[in-house]
């Protein structure tokens, strides 16, 4: 069995848990270095696994340098978006294979010049499009390709973020909220949804419309700039403080907990459509919503021969046939643990792409992780110019 000693850039929730996948079990597989600028990160990860301080950097930099010496094999980047690109290439510069979380990069260019920089270093790169293994896209998928519905004419498709995820996730986190941060809400929520469509549609995107903005949450008068009992909405405000500091408020700090939500500094759309037309003729069409209960991806995709609907939130897909009119519902298992099943399955896959990379290719690699980036930001640049992005520009000597 192969040894694999990985080194983590990026010590917030989500770094630590991919790692607890990947060690699960493995006794071949450890956590053998970590960077991350912030001090409480770092020491948190470090406690979690028993790490000597030696090992824990400020600077991923000073962790590629002592890679030699730690034996370090691979890194997994789970920083902030805006830093991807950035850390990405240096790995790559530096020889070393990759796992690279959503979304692959804050802008075309940047995913531009890692497609590029991997393509050219031969260096493999596995991005984290987790969802392409869960079991329910697993079983979505293999319904479209087995042609149980002919050719796709077009897909309704939609994100529904529940209020919890919205106020904590969103407005109050500054990680997730601010557009400097993130890029837009469509590409760092909406990336997983971009990917899935264009894995479905199996065609390249050819052009995008989008329209979305902030309208409802913005500073209003008759609310304070904190969550108190004094608020007037407070016991009606589904989006009020959680003072248990538990489950989405739990990175949040203290001063952040308590920001109203229509006063926080978040300054991403509140709601947004996109319109997707692919070179086969497909059109995809996608709502992103905050408002919604329960939290939950939903689609119909329309084929020539009948129709695939499904909900996350029931583990639900039904496919009805259009000559027999038969009906066929599915509940795939496996779908307990992270995002439905696909933490667990995804840190394996990326484990086996360290075993062989050439036997055991990622269903994702930096092709599929330029795509997603290229029709979410196509879809803002719609969104703030006001008009069709045409995106076969953007795959020039790619
Ligand atoms: N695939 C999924 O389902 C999934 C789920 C959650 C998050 N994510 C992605 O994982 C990434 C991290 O998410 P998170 O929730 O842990 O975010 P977070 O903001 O809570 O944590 C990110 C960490 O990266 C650190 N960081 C920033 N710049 C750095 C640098 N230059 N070098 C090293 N570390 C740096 C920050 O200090 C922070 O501790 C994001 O890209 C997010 O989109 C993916």
């Amino acid at each position: 069995m192969r040894q694999h000693k990985i080194g983590l850039v990026g010590c917030g929730p989500r770094g630590i848990h991919l790692i607890r996948e990947m060690v699960r079990n493995r006794e071949n597989v450890r956590l053998a270095a970590i960077a991350d600028p912030r001090a409480d990160r770092r020491e948190n990860c470090r406690q979690t696994y028993g790490l000597p301080s030696e090992v824990c950097f400020h600077d991923y930099e000073d962790l590629l340098a002592n890679r030699k010496n730690l034996g370090i094999n691979a890194v997994v980047i789970a920083s902030n978006v805006a830093t991807h690109a950035e850390i990405a290439c240096a790995c790559i510069e530096a020889g070393i294979p990759v796992f690279l979380e959503k979304p692959m990069a804050m802008t075309i260019e940047q995913a531009r010049e890692i497609v590029k920089l991997a393509k050219r270093s031969g260096v493999p790169v596995q991005v984290g499009f987790n969802l392409r293994y869960a079991p329910f896209f697993i079983t979505l998928h293999d319904l479209i390709v087995s042609g149980e519905i002919g050719t796709i004419l077009s897909i309704e498709w939609a994100e529904v973020i529940g209020p919890r995820h919205w106020a904590d996730g969103y407005c109050r986190r500054p990680s997730y909220g601010l557009s400097s941060s993130v890029g837009s809400w469509l590409l760092e929520k909406s990336c997983h949804d971009m990917d899935l469509i264009a894995w479905i549609t199996s065609s390249p995107c050819k052009r995008v419309a989008s329209f979305g903005s902030r309208t409802y949450f913005v500073p209003r008068s008759d609310v304070p700039e904190k969550c108190s009992w004094e608020c007037p909405r407070y016991f009606r405000c589904v989006w009020k403080a959680d003072p248990s500091g538990k489950g989405m408020a739990a990175p949040l700090t203290p001063e952040e907990r308590e920001l109203c939500v229509f006063h926080s500094p978040s300054d991403i759309v509140d709601h947004q459509n996109a319109i997707f037309e692919f070179e086969d003729g497909t059109l995809a069409s996608f709502n992103l919503n905050p408002l919604g209960i329960p939290e939950r991806r939903y689609f119909t995709i329309y084929g020539v021969d009948g129709t695939i609907s499904g909900d996350t939130s029931t583990n639900w897909i039904c496919l009805r046939k259009a000559d027999s009119g038969t009906e066929i519902v599915y509940r795939p298992g496996g779908v307990e643990d992270g995002h439905l099943g696909a933490d667990s399955r995804i840190a394996q896959a990326f484990i086996d792409f360290l075993d062989d990379p050439v036997m055991n290719p990622p269903k994702t690699g930096v092709r599929e992780g330029f795509e997603a980036v290229l029709m979410a930001c196509a879809a803002d640049i719609s969104r703030r110019e006001n008009r069709v992005v045409e995106l076969e520009e953007y795959r020039k000597d790619l």
